[in-house]
């Protein structure tokens, strides 16, 4: 059977529309109330079985693999004080996981910070996470898992979507699916950031893939488009040149756009009022403004 064992987290963005707050904080480390999204994120792969992190990077965000340390001191004084609950909140990672940090060079686009993956990846499908696409962790949702299902039942690549409303249909990967209503449909075609006019649906292609490792080669012939990025819809596009090799799974659970300020705003509201410890005060509050 199918292994799929590895996530790339891409987080080599230079988060523009966050400035001047990711100046020296990477975007991925943004909170929703006390976690980062980048901890959101791999908590979701972990839970969907995925046993080594790539996390493809820029020069700015050692944050990240500090946040993932171990903080042995920390923990020593947490444990001596008796103050389990804070200890428990140390431990952002297990030992059994294995993390990789590759430095991505240049923002040179997502599909290049994929294709920086490719030694570490190998020959096996993968998962590919934006941990800035916030799904909101909920029982039974676990967006990452429900993809690795389905490219295990129908040994193909399978992407994420979504319906997004018209004016946001210009800044997604859009898929065309035809009729088929099913949660897992065969990919007709996909387009990078369409004009309304020009989309083939409302479908638009969220934060989780997992792909056939084929994808490498096909990065590495994808020419930089006109901002001089190589996209990663470019190089899926080429997967439809065979049959059955690329499905969209429709999303199940709520999902924010963390990488723009309205999005993470709704998350961090949506977060706070299911949160015990302060929701009654939240709605208190939204109530009286
Ligand atoms: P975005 O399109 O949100 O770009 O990237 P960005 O640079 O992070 O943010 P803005 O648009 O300037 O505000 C989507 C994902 O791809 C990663 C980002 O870190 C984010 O997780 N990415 C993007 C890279 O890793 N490298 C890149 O060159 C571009």
């Amino acid at each position: 059977m199918k292994k799929i064992s590895k996530a790339v987290f891409p987080v080599g963005g230079m988060g523009t529309r966050f400035l001047p707050a990711t100046k020296s904080i990477p975007k991925e480390m943004l909170p929703i109330i006390d976690k980062p999204l980048i901890q959101y994120a791999v908590e979701e792969a972990i839970e969907a079985g995925v046993k080594t992190l790539i996390f493809i990077t820029s020069a700015s965000k050692h944050a990240i693999s500090d946040h993932f340390d171990p903080k042995p001191l920390l923990r020593q004084k947490f444990t001596d004080e008796g103050k389990t609950e804070l200890v428990d909140k140390l431990d952002t990672l297990t030992t059994q996981i294995t993390r990789v940090f590759i430095p991505q060079g240049e923002p040179l686009g997502l599909g290049h910070a994929v294709l920086q993956a490719k030694e570490v990846v190998d020959d096996e499908y993968f998962v590919v996470i934006l941990a800035d696409d916030y799904i909101k962790p909920e029982k039974g949702v676990n967006a990452t898992k429900q993809l690795i299902d389905a490219s295990i039942k129908y040994d193909a690549s399978v992407i994420s979507v979504e319906e997004v409303t018209d004016d946001r249909v210009s800044s997604y990967g859009i898929v065309d699916v035809g009729n088929n209503e099913s949660d897992v449909n065969l990919i007709q075609s996909i387009v990078e950031k369409p004009k309304l006019e020009d989309a083939p649906s409302n479908l638009g292609v969220i934060g989780r893939y997992v792909l056939s490792p084929e994808i490498f080669a096909l990065l590495e012939e994808t020419q930089c488009d006109k901002s001089g990025e190589i996209q990663l819809t470019d190089a899926l596009a080429k997967l439809l040149d065979k049959p059955n090799n690329l499905y969209a799974a429709t999303l199940k659970g709520k999902r924010y756009d963390c990488g723009h300020k309205l999005g993470y705003v709704q998350a961090t509201i949506d977060s706070a009022l299911d949160d015990n410890s302060i929701s009654k005060q939240v709605a208190d509050f939204i109530h009286k403004l």
